[in-house]
C-alpha cells in the first residue's frame, strides 16, 4: 500500500492504493473525519457484494454508518435520487459533521459526491471505487454531478474527496468488458501525458494493477491541479476522444456502448482528424488502435451503427 498526497489549490488528501484496504478502512477514514454519524451510498450490485463489510469496518471503528442503496446504472444519476438520498440521510441523523461515502462505480462516485457536495452546504465525501475506470479517473478531478433529460452530467458542483481508498481486490467481481473499459482512460492519459507508459502497457492482471493505478492518479491530478475549473484548457487535455466519443455514446442510447468503448472509438476518430488536420503520422494512429484493441476495445464502428446520429451529437 502506497499513500499519495494529493493537492488542487489550497485543498490536500491521500489516495491510498494498495490491497486489503478495506480490512482497515474505518481506521484509516477515523484518521480523517469525525463523523460519527455516515452514509455508505452503494448501487445495487456493488451493495451485496462490500456494503456489509464496509459498514461492519466502520461500526467498529465507531462511526454510525447508514446504508444507502440505488439500482444499478447510469439512469439512477438524477436529481430525484439525490432527492431521495437526501431524505435517508436526514432521516439517519446525518448533520454537519457526518460524511459521505461512494462506494461503487463513477456513477455511483458522481452522485455520492454531488450529494456530498449540497448536504448541510457540504460535508466531506470518501470515494471508494469499485471500478478500473472510477480508479484510474472519476474518484480524482473532483467533477460530480447528475444527468438531466437532455444530457449527461449537465448539473454538478466541484467537491473534491477527503479520501480515496483504492483497494484492487473489489476488482475481482468487476466483470471483464467492465474492466477493459477502465484501459480506454488508461491508453488516453498514455498518449496526453506518458509515452513510456504507452509503450510499457500490456494486459496485467490484478496483482500488478496498483503501480499502474497510481501512475494514472498522477497524471490525472497533475493535469487537475493546473486546471482545476477548466479555464485554460489544460483540463481539456483529459477530453481527449470524448469530443466524438460522447456524441458516439450518445448515438448508441448509452446502450450500445460503455463510456470507455465510446472513448476509444472517439480516440480513433481525433487521431483520423489529427492526421488529416495537423499532420499526425499515420503510424502513431495504427499504434494507437493496435493497443486499444489489445484491451479488447473497438477501433471501428459496427457497420449498421447509426452514423449520422454522431454527427447531430457533435
Ligand atoms: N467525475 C468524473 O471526473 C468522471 C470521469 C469519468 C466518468 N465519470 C462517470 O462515471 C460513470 C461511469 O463509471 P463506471 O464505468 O465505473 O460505471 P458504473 O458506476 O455504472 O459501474 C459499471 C457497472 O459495474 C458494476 N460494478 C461496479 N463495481 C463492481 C464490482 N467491483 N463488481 C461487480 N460489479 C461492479 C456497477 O454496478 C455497474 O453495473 C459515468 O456516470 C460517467 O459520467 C465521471
Ligand atoms: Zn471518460
Amino acid at each position: 500500500m502506497t499513500a499519495m498526497q494529493i493537492r488542487v489549490g489550497n485543498w490536500k488528501y491521500q489516495a491510498v492504493v494498495g490491497s486489503k484496504l478495506l480490512e482497515k478502512g474505518g481506521l484509516r477514514i477515523r484518521k480523517v473525519l469525525r463523523g460519527p454519524h455516515c452514509a455508505i451510498i452503494s448501487d445495487s450490485n456493488v451493495a451485496p457484494l462490500f456494503g456489509d463489510r464496509i459498514r461492519q469496518r466502520l461500526t467498529s471503528s465507531g462511526f454510525q454508518p447508514a446504508l444507502i442503496t440505488i439500482p444499478a446504472g447510469e439512469t439512477s444519476k438524477t436529481l430525484e435520487q439525490v432527492g431521495a438520498i437526501c431524505d435517508q440521510m436526514i432521516a439517519a441523523g446525518l448533520d454537519r459533521q457526518s460524511f459521505v461515502i461512494g462506494l461503487g462505480g463513477g456513477m455511483v462516485g458522481d452522485i455520492s459526491g454531488f450529494v456530498a457536495a449540497i448536504y448541510e452546504r457540504g460535508i466531506p465525501h470518501v470515494q471508494i471505487p469499485t471500478t478500473l475506470l472510477a480508479m484510474v479517473d472519476s474518484s480524482i478531478g473532483g467533477k460530480t454531478g447528475v444527468n438531466t433529460r437532455d444530457g449527461k452530467n449537465l448539473i454538478g458542483a466541484v467537491h473534491h474527496p477527503s479520501l480515496v481508498i483504492d483497494d484492487v481486490d473489489l476488482l475481482k467481481t468487476l466483470p471483464r468488458r467492465e474492466f477493459n473499459q477502465g484501459f480506454a482512460e488508461i491508453i488516453k492519459h498514455a498518449i496526453i501525458a506518458d509515452a513510456e507508459m504507452f509503450t510499457a502497457l500490456r494486459p496485467v492482471d490484478l496483482s500488478n494493477l496498483a503501480p499502474l493505478i497510481r501512475r494514472n492518479i498522477e497524471i490525472k491530478s497533475r493535469i487537475v491541479a493546473k486546471d482545476e475549473l477548466d479555464q485554460t484548457g489544460e483540463r481539456a487535455l483529459l477530453n481527449f476522444g470524448h469530443t466524438v466519443g460522447h456524441a458516439i455514446e450518445r448515438a448508441g442510447d448509452y446502450r450500445e456502448f460503455l463510456h470507455g468503448e465510446a472513448v476509444s472509438l472517439g480516440i480513433v476518430a481525433a487521431c483520423v482528424i489529427s492526421i488529416k488536420k495537423a499532420g499526425l503520422p499515420k503510424d502513431q494512429r495504427e499504434a494507437i488502435a493496435d493497443l486499444l484493441s489489445a484491451f479488447e476495445l473497438p477501433t471501428r464502428l459496427p457497420a449498421n451503427f447509426p452514423r449520422e446520429k454522431i454527427l447531430d451529437g457533435l
